[in-house]
């Protein structure tokens, strides 16, 4: 973007795009969040009336952090909606983040049907964790030996690396840059934000982020006074999750409920004694093999398969992507050569979902999205599997 002008077009294309009745600078504080510098626009002469952000990030996939450009903030002028604009957009970005050598690109959608048409499919959930404080049970009186103290300044180093070693172990788990941490650190709008951290040893082994949400029952007799809006959570082992539940039991004096971004195996969740929680879909995270082979070699792979894929991918967006090839594991390293049967047949876009390992191969087979042989699908289903793909950021 070349000026204050355009910023001020921008400025109001994203605020009537996602129906927010803030200020302006609130927008350009959003603009400013997401770097000018990764802003892309469409104009119609020398008005902007489209913009996203390509956000440079990372997901970790078998252990290693890949690249992938974030989709962040499409928005479409309304008086150009309709006419091809976003899909125009969103092919522009496809073709950026492969000349820029980032293999993936992901991104939160608000219509499946544009992000499909340009080969993107849903690869990971995120989900809402819901708990009574006074139904976190017997983990309020576990490992109270571990101290907590409020986050210092200069903590934040550390409580990055913790996250790291949690994340690398986890499929989808964003390897965290610039950006994801300020959303953590700074949240748009919320004034007091309380970081909690658990030490062992002098070291920090945990890390704990909320603010007070109001809670549905206040003003009602004996009703809670707040909610705890939990925006993030760390921990080394299960002894630092039980001590960071029972930081979080400790507000139940005044405390209703507790909220998080989760998934079916988030540690802290396990951790709760009974079933008394709830874990609402909030939303499907969509993923696009930008480079399928560089995706392919750039992931980790799981040391104890070993194999021979005959993949035939199809891909119109992207035609570069469209060829059959043979994926060999050995060892835990994948390698590459032209050619095959091709007898394992599938779309970019369901590839994704396999990739991630959110859609198995009987899944996509029963959806009509893969094709092959029962070996080839089962030998795909053991070299794709992993943790469940997931992860508490959103952006
Ligand atoms: C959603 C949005 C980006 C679409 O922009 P657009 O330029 O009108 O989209 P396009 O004309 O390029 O449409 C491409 C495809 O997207 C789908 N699509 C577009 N608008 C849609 C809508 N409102 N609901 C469902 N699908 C939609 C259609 O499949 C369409 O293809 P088709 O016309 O061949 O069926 C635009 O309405 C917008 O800015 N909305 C508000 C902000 C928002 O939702 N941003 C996306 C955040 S992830």
């Amino acid at each position: 973007m070349n000026d204050a002008r355009e910023r001020a077009e921008l400025r109001t294309i994203l605020l009537e795009s996602f129906g927010a009745n803030d200020a302006p600078t609130v927008a350009d504080e959003w603009i400013d969040r997401m770097g000018i510098e990764n802003v892309r626009v469409v104009r119609d002469g020398a008005t902007v009336v489209a913009g996203l952000a390509l956000l440079p990030m990372a997901q970790f996939f078998g252990g290693v952090p890949v690249r992938s450009s974030g989709i962040h903030a499409v928005a479409i002028d309304p008086g150009y909606r309709g006419r091809g604009v976003a899909r125009e957009l969103m092919r522009n970005a496809l073709a950026e983040s492969r000349a820029s050598g980032a293999p993936l690109s992901t991104l939160f959608a608000s219509t499946y049907a544009l992000y499909r048409s340009v080969g993107y499919e849903r690869a990971g959930a995120t989900f809402r964790a819901s708990v009574d404080l006074a139904r976190i049970g017997s983990s309020r009186t576990a490992a109270r030996h571990l101290s907590v103290r409020r986050e210092a300044e200069g903590d934040q180093a550390q409580i990055t690396e913790l996250y790291r070693e949690q994340a690398h172990a986890r499929n989808g788990f964003l390897e965290r840059g610039a950006f994801a941490w300020d959303r953590i650190t700074r949240p748009a709008r919320i004034q007091a934000l309380h970081s909690w951290v658990v030490v062992r040893d002098r070291a920090i082994v945990g890390s704990v982020r909320w603010y007070h949400g109001p809670s549905p029952s206040k003003g009602k007799p004996a009703g809670s006074y707040y909610d705890l809006e939990i925006i993030d959570l760390v921990a080394a082992d299960a002894e630092v999750v039980a001590r960071i539940l029972t930081l979080v039991a400790d507000h139940g004096s005044l405390g209703g409920r507790a909220h998080w971004t989760s998934g079916p195996d988030d540690p802290f969740l396990l951790a709760l004694p009974d079933r008394w929680f709830e874990l609402a879909l909030v939303d499907c995270w969509m993923l696009r093999l930008v480079d399928v082979e560089g995706a392919l070699l750039a992931r980790g792979w799981p040391k104890a398969v070993s194999g021979r894929l005959h993949l035939s991918v199809s891909d119109d967006v992207l035609p570069q992507n469209a060829k059959a090839f043979v994926l060999e594991l050995a060892g835990g390293k994948a390698s590459i050569e032209p050619g095959g049967d091709g007898s394992l047949k599938l779309t970019s876009r369901a590839l994704a979902g396999l990739y991630s390992g959110y859609l198995s191969p009987t899944a996509l087979h029963a959806c009509g999205w893969l094709d092959g042989s029962l070996d080839q699908r089962e030998l795909a289903a053991a070299c794709f599997a992993g943790p469940l793909p997931w992860f508490r950021d959103r952006f």
